[in-house]
């Protein structure tokens, strides 16, 4: 199978944003999706050229099956890092590759000095990508979150420019 490639998210990737938000119902809190106007909405958020955030689609066969991103505090010159990847997809080892590429990008030619990331407790799998791209665990924020009447405590990750280089290999990034 071919590998995606990463390109920066645009308006017209919004039915493919909304066809990975309505595939799995973990997607629910990374933005409220259910219907095209939505999807439209949270995709001009991202991609608002004065904005904090940018974008990268991660692109299959011209579909785009994920997304990481950095949300940038630009007076500290760091970066929230998140991702998210359409269920039918997960599993690859994509989102891995593609924080990792994303992160190198931000961390170099993006010029951050710190990326950061928090993912709730019981959500292994993206404690699993922030390693594979080179976060570093720095603590446990407890009690942080209320999901479903429950509190949950949340890993802390960072990465900074000289930590160890992660060894996944990087994706094609075919638009910076
Ligand atoms: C978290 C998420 C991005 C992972 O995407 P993915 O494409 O499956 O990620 P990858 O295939 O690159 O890697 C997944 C890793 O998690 C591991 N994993 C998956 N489920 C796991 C579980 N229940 N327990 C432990 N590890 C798990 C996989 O084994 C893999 O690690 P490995 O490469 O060391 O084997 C995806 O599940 C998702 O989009 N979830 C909803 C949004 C979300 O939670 N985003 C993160 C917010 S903090």
């Amino acid at each position: 199978m071919n590998d995606p490639e990463l390109r920066r998210l645009r308006t017209t990737d919004a039915p493919d944003v909304l066809a990975a938000f309505v595939a799995a119902s973990d997607m629910a809190r990374q933005g409220s999706v259910t219907d095209a106007q939505g999807a439209l909405a949270y995709v001009e958020r991202l991609t608002e050229a004065a904005g904090p955030h940018i974008a990268f689609a991660i692109v299959h066969e011209e579909q785009v099956v994920g997304v990481v991103g950095v949300t940038v505090d630009t007076g500290n010159r760091n970066g929230w890092f998140w991702y998210w990847m359409h269920a039918r997809f997960r599993g690859r080892g994509w989102t891995s590759r593609a924080a990792a590429t994303v992160a190198d990008w931000a961390l170099g030619e993006g010029g951050l000095h710190r990326l950061e990331l928090g993912h709730r407790v019981n959500n292994p799998a993206s404690g699993a990508v922030a390693r594979a791209a080179g976060f570093v665990q720095e603590g446990l924020e407890r009690s942080k979150l209320l999901i479903d009447g429950e509190r949950l405590d949340v890993v802390a990750y960072s990465r900074l420019p000289n930590d160890p280089l992660p060894s996944v290999p990087r994706l094609p990034m075919t638009e910076r």
